[in-house]
């Protein structure tokens, strides 16, 4: 595989996917971890003297429309703060041509508004390859996605390589999971629920106990209760059916409901088996939270990846809070990954005492399945 510290970059256009995709509040960025993650491959760049493109998605926004709740701007307005002396520009119509000198970034609106993103379309592809000489993929977080930017774009460039976050995330969960110690205990949440169901059958086969919580638990919960109007995929209920057999999943026994989604909601904590047509769970409740701390703090590794309710709504954070704490507090080598969890690890301030913070969500998991990542074995060809 190239890496791009071998490359000479001196004047060449290199297009650099990263994953800047951070949770924003009224378009305010509440967790700037992956960018500032990804601030040394930049400086790298710039180092190199190279001619600069900054690719990235931001949430998931309907393709062929602009909507200003997913651009990429405050990121731009927070790379400019961070790199005070470099000319940096932000770009909204690209795909016909861009200029840019050495020494100097564009960073290119939200990749996921251009039609044909996530089909990784080929026509995309060649528009984002005649941007550049090399492409640069080193946005591990969207490294189990096959789309345009992140790999179809490698089919017409004439160089790509790999970049140095994606390098040292890779190397470093392979060096963890060859090591790590049984008791392993897997948390699983938040609210991403099909890409995470297909990776909970490979993820059972190293955990010894799986605590769910979020949309993934509320599946697992509607084969034995109604939910109401709680989150779930109808679609994976079989599936569920059979991972529940490996009795190596725990689910939250009471929650936190409510009848309205908004950040003012009010919580009632009821049992699993008492949700009215009109509630909806949005975090789990107290009697959970013991449950799970005692699994917890039996662990030698912990697995965390998505927060156990919506967080962001300050009724509904105290389970996800609870239980970032006892894995925090825990004695065991405990790995986080993903967006939501970065933004839930900042937001109670346990960031030192997580043994290891991973910038993928859905990567990370994918990874710990497969041991490798689509583009991996694309840039080994
Ligand atoms: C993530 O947050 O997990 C990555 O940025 C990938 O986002 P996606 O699930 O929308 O592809």
């Amino acid at each position: 595989m190239l890496h791009m510290k071998d490359l000479n970059l001196e004047n060449k256009r290199v297009f650099i996917r990263l994953d800047l995709n951070v949770p924003l509040k009224n378009n305010k960025i509440i967790s700037s971890e992956r960018i500032d993650r990804s601030l040394p491959t930049i400086k790298l760049a710039l180092k190199k003297n190279a001619k600069i493109i900054l690719a990235s998605h931001l949430g998931r926004p309907k393709e062929g429309q602009y909507d200003k709740k997913f651009s990429l701007f405050p990121v731009f307005k927070y790379l400019k703060k961070k790199l005070p002396e470099v000319n940096i520009t932000f770009s909204k119509k690209y795909l016909e041509g861009i200029n840019v000198n050495t020494h100097q970034i564009v960073v290119l609106e939200n990749v996921r508004f251009n039609c044909g993103e996530t089909d990784n379309n080929i026509d995309l592809s060649k528009q984002y390859a005649n941007l550049c000489d090399i492409f640069v993929m080193d946005a591990f977080a969207t490294a189990h996605r096959i789309e345009s930017s992140t790999y179809g774009i490698c089919n017409f460039v004439q160089k790509s390589c790999i970049g140095p976050l994606l390098y040292s995330e890779v190397k470093t969960l392979k060096n963890i999971l060859n090591k790590s110690k049984h008791p392993i205990v897997t948390i699983i949440g938040g609210a991403k629920v099909s890409t995470k169901f297909n990776l909970l059958s490979s993820l059972l086969k190293i955990t010894d106990t799986m605590l769910l919580g979020g949309g993934i638990a509320n599946t697992f919960i509607s084969l034995f209760y109604p939910i109401g109007k709680s989150l779930y995929e109808k679609n994976f209920q079989n599936k569920a059916k059979t991972l529940y057999k490996t009795k190596k999943i725990l689910l939250p026994i009471d929650s936190r409901v409510s009848t309205s989604y908004s950040i003012d909601s009010i919580a009632t904590i009821k049992s699993v088996s008492n949700i009215l047509p009109h509630e909806e769970i949005l975090d789990i409740g107290n009697k959970t939270v013991q449950k799970y701390k005692k699994i917890i703090q039996q662990a030698k590794t912990i697995l965390w990846n998505g927060p156990m309710g919506v967080f962001e709504f300050p009724n509904f954070s105290k389970g996800t809070e609870e239980i970032a704490k006892s894995i925090a507090n825990s004695t065991a080598f405990s790995v986080a990954g993903g967006g939501d969890t970065i933004a839930v690890i900042d937001l109670f301030n346990i960031y030192k005492k997580i043994s290891y913070i991973s910038t993928g969500g859905g990567a990370f998991l994918e990874f710990i399945e497969n041991k490798t990542l689509p583009i991996l074995e694309k840039l080994k060809k």
